[in-house]
């Protein structure tokens, strides 16, 4: 497995694979890496990427300055071995100034997707990724790119990137993985309290309790968010939001007809924000 630290050498790794006639898949991380990162690596192979390249790389972009950048966990020899025992066959792993040479003024920016649900309390938040996002397709010139289902906005907003900026990349979207409990695997996780990380099993089992209603035939999306909310509160979160939206066109959904919707949260639990989705 190669370690690769600058935006040059990782082009000149992925054009050698390209001549050979290899397909690229790109995952890209910011690294702390568990099961629901090592999942996406399945999936870029069961896609049919030969070579695997994870990227792990805290984007400061993407954090507000109030924000959890500097506390955000790190292991990166954890996080090569684990690389490893998948056999990935690079990591993509830059330095700031590698993929922010000061003074930087281009920046990408979607202007629908990204407007709703986590950009209401993280107004920045998008533009931060798709713009490191398109630096590292341009860094690993991937003919796939893996993203997962937990951050559902995200990925909606990088496909519609990939689309109107004519990336020539296969995106593929990949499911939640949880723990036994249900809880969404999270490198965020890791700073929960034992009763805060109790409390907030509140969020799968009030999507999955909601998915049950509307299996019954509730209609009410409205009723079906408020009902989240309450129990969110009542196992002691702070709602950030509960929204049910349109599953691909992030827009409102008051009343559920045959067209999938996502039921999409995020809620603090103590100090830390935990976001989680389900489609219906
Ligand atoms: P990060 O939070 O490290 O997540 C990297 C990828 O792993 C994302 O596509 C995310 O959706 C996926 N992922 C995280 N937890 C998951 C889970 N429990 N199940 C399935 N997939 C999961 O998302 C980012 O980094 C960054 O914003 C990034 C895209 C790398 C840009 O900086």
């Amino acid at each position: 497995m190669d370690i690769i630290r600058s935006v040059k050498e990782m082009q000149q790794w992925s054009l050698a694979r390209r001549r050979e006639g290899r397909t690229i898949g790109i995952v890209p991380t910011m690294g702390f890496l568990h099961e629901g990162h090592l999942s996406l690596i399945d999936t870029a192979r069961a896609n049919g990427a030969d070579c695997v390249v994870v990227t792990i790389f805290v984007n400061p972009i993407q954090f507000a300055p109030n924000e959890d950048f500097d506390s955000y966990p790190r292991d990166f020899e954890h996080d090569r071995a684990l690389c490893e025992e998948k056999k990935v066959d690079a990591i993509f792993a830059p330095g700031v100034n590698d993929m922010y040479p000061a003074p930087v003024t281009c920046y990408v920016s979607e202007r629908k997707l990204s407007k709703g649900l986590c950009a209401k309390t993280r107004p920045t938040h998008f533009d931060g990724v798709t713009t490191v996002v398109a630096k590292l397709f341009n860094a690993v010139l991937p003919d796939l790119a893996v993203f997962g289902q937990k951050d559902a906005q995200q990925a909606r907003v990088l496909r519609r990137m990939i689309r109107d900026l004519n990336f020539p990349i296969r995106m593929v979207i990949s499911p939640i993985i949880r723990e036994a409990d249900g809880l969404a695997k999270s490198s965020r996780n890791k700073y929960l309290t034992p009763e805060e990380r109790s409390n907030a099993l509140v969020l799968s089992r009030s999507l999955q309790e909601a998915k049950n209603a509307i299996a019954n035939g509730e209609k009410d999306l409205v009723k079906i968010a408020n009902e989240i909310k309450e129990k969110i509160t009542a196992a002691g979160g702070r709602v950030d939001y509960v929204e049910t939206v349109d599953a691909d066109e992030l827009e409102a959904v008051e009343v559920k007809s045959e067209a999938p919707i996502m039921i999409a949260l995020a809620a603090y639990f103590g100090t830390t924000r935990l976001i989680d989705n389900m489609v219906i």
